[in-house]
C-alpha cells in the first residue's frame, strides 16, 4: 500500500557516494535514509488528492475516545493510533482540521508537534525506525466543524446537530473530528469511547462492548470495529435516538436507529435492512463483518454514507433502493476498499447495480429493463460525456460514476452471461476479502473467469466520452 522510498534512498545514496572522499561514513542502506529524507510525506500518494493521507507508516488501530457535549458543541478527544513505520522517522503526519492539539506522546514520551492547514506534523523524541510498531497519543479538543464543498461534496465530517452529531465522513472528513491517515488505502481496526450527557445514544461502528455505564450525568458507550476499516467509514453518531436490536433470519446481529422524528422508520428499517443483508450474502458472498444494521438522523445531508455496519441516512425515511444500495457497499467499498479515488466506480457502479438486482429479484423492474431504458438516454445526456471509469477529483461523486457505472456491470453480465457474472462476483468479494482493489484487478478477473478479452468492453464503458453503442 505504501509506496516505497528505495528510489529515493537509491539516488540518495548514489549521491552521497560521488559527493564524499574515501573515508567517509558509508552509504546510507535504503532502511537508513539521510537525516532529511526521513520525514514521512504530508500525502500518502494519491494524485488526485496530494495531501489526503502521508506516507511513512501504516496504522493498524485506532483507539479513539471523544466526550462530547452537545449543547456547548464542545469535543475532547484522546486518540491512540497505532502504527508501524514503514520507514526510518525523524518526523511524520497525521491529518487534522481545526481543533486544538494540547498534546503529542509517542510511545508514551511526550513529542514536538506543529500544524499547518490541515497536517499535524509529529517529531519524535528518538527516530523511530523502519518496521517498527509505535504509538502516537493526541490529546485535542475544540468546536469541531464539518467540511463544506457546495460545489461537490456537500457538508460531511462531524456535523453538530442540536441534539448531537450527524458523523459522515465521505471521502475525506475524518480529519474534522479525529487525527489520522485520511485516505482509503490504509486500513485499521477500531475502539471507540462515547462519553455524551445522560439520555443521548452515542453510535459508532462495530460492536457495543458491554452496556454504557452512567455515572455524574453523563453516559460511556464504548464500541468495537474488528474488521480494517477506512477512515472515512468510521462515525460516532450522537444523539436522542430509538433502537430496534435483533439478529437477521441467518443470524447477524442487526441494529436499526432512528432519530425520534423518524420513529415511523424504525420497523421498517430493521425489517428491511435484515433482509437485504441475508439476500446478498446469497448474491455477494459470505457478509464480512459483525453487525449490520442502519440510522437515520434528522439531519438532511442530502445523501447516506455506507458507514461500516451502520449505514447512516441524512434526513429521511429510507427506501428499500436505498438501503441495498448502503448494505452492497458493506462488501463493494467497506470490504473491498479502493486504493485511490478514481476507481470509485468500483464502490458506487456495483451499489447501484445492486438497487438494480434488489428490484429483478423483488419482481419489479429487471436489470435489463432499466439498463435499456437509460442506454436510450439521448447523446446530449451529460452521462456520455463522463467516463466513469476515471472519477474527478472535482466531481467525484458524478451521476456517471453509479449509473454508467452500474451498466457497465450490466454490459459484462451480457457479454459473459449470467453465470459467470455471479460467480465473478462472489470471486471478486472473496479474493479481496478486507483488503484493497483497482480497476485493473477486476477487469483482469472478469477476462479470467470468462476466457474472454473484455479490454474494448471496458474500454468503452469506463473510458471512452461517449455512449457505448
Ligand atoms: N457513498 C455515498 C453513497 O453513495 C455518497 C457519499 C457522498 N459524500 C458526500 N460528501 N457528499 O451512498
Ligand atoms: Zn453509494
Amino acid at each position: 500500500m505504501r509506496y516505497n522510498r528505495r528510489g529515493v534512498a537509491l539516488l540518495a545514496a548514489l549521491i552521497t557516494v560521488l559527493a564524499c572522499s574515501p573515508g567517509d561514513e558509508p552509504p546510507p542502506s535504503s532502511h537508513h535514509l539521510p537525516a532529511d529524507q526521513r520525514a514521512g510525506t504530508p500525502g500518502i500518494g494519491d494524485p488526485d488528492f496530494p495531501r489526503d493521507g502521508n506516507g511513512g507508516y501504516d496504522v493498524a488501530h485506532y483507539d479513539l475516545a471523544v466526550a462530547y457535549v452537545p449543547a456547548t458543541k464542545r469535543l475532547d478527544g484522546v486518540a491512540a493510533v497505532r502504527a508501524r513505520a514503514t520507514q526510518d522517522l525523524t518526523s511524520f503526519n497525521l491529518d487534522l482540521t481545526g481543533l486544538d492539539v494540547r498534546g503529542v506522546a509517542v510511545n508514551d514520551v511526550p513529542a514536538r508537534f506543529s500544524r499547518e492547514g490541515d497536517e499535524l506534523t509529529v517529531r519524535p523524541s528518538k527516530v523511530l525506525d523502519s518496521g517498527t510498531t509505535f504509538t502516537v497519543k493526541v490529546t485535542y479538543s475544540g468546536l469541531p466543524k464539518p467540511a463544506k464543498d457546495t460545489a461537490n461534496l456537500g457538508t460531511y465530517g462531524f456535523i453538530p446537530t442540536p441534539d448531537g452529531a450527524f458523523v459522515a465522513s465521505e471521502p475525506n472528513g475524518s480529519k474534522t473530528w479525529f487525527p489520522s491517515n485520511d485516505h482509503p488505502s490504509d486500513k485499521a481496526t477500531f475502539n471507540f469511547t462515547i462519553t455524551v450527557p445522560a439520555g443521548v445514544t452515542a453510535l459508532a461502528n462495530g460492536e457495543m462492548i458491554g452496556q454504557p455505564v452512567t455515572a455524574g450525568g453523563r453516559t460511556t458507550f464504548r464500541w468495537r470495529e474488528r474488521h480494517p476499516m477506512a477512515t472515512y467509514l468510521a462515525t460516532a453518531t450522537i444523539g436522542k435516538f430509538d433502537l430496534r436490536q435483533g439478529s437477521t433470519a441467518t443470524g447477524i446481529q442487526n441494529l436499526a436507529a432512528t432519530d425520534p422524528k423518524f420513529k415511523g422508520s424504525l420497523n421498517e428499517l430493521y425489517t428491511r435492512s435484515g433482509e437485504i443483508t441475508d439476500y446478498w450474502t446469497t448474491v455477494f458472498g459470505p457478509y464480512p463483518f459483525s453487525s449490520t444494521g442502519g440510522v437515520v438522523d434528522d439531519y438532511s445531508a442530502g445523501y447516506a454514507l455506507e458507514n461500516q455496519t451502520k449505514p447512516l441516512y441524512g434526513g429521511f425515511n429510507p427506501q428499500e433502493t436505498i438501503v441495498a444500495h448502503e448494505l452492497a457497499h458493506q462488501w463493494f467499498g467497506n470490504s473491498l476498499t479502493i486504493k485511490r479515488w478514481k476507481d470509485l466506480w468500483l464502490n458506487e457502479g456495483f451499489a447501484t447495480y445492486a438497487e438494480w438486482l434488489w428490484s429483478e429479484h423483488k419482481g419489479r423492474q429487471s436489470a435489463e429493463a432499466m439498463f435499456q431504458q437509460l442506454h436510450n438516454r439521448p447523446e446530449s445526456d451529460p452521462m456520455w460525456k463522463y467516463p466513469p471509469g476515471r472519477a474527478k477529483p472535482d466531481d467525484l461523486f458524478n451521476q456517471s460514476v453509479y449509473t454508467r457505472g452500474g451498466m457497465t456491470l450490466h454490459a459484462l453480465r451480457r457479454a459473459i452471461g449470467d453465470a459467470t457474472f455471479f460467480t465473478l462476483l462472489k470471486r471478486w468479494t472473496a479474493e479481496h476479502r478486507y483488503g484493497h482493489v483497482t480497476t485493473e484487478q477486476f477487469i483482469d478477473l472478469a477476462e479470467h473467469l470468462s476466457g474472454k478479452d473484455l479490454t474494448p468492453l471496458f474500454d468503452a464503458w469506463l473510458f471512452q466520452p461517449r455512449r457505448p453503442s
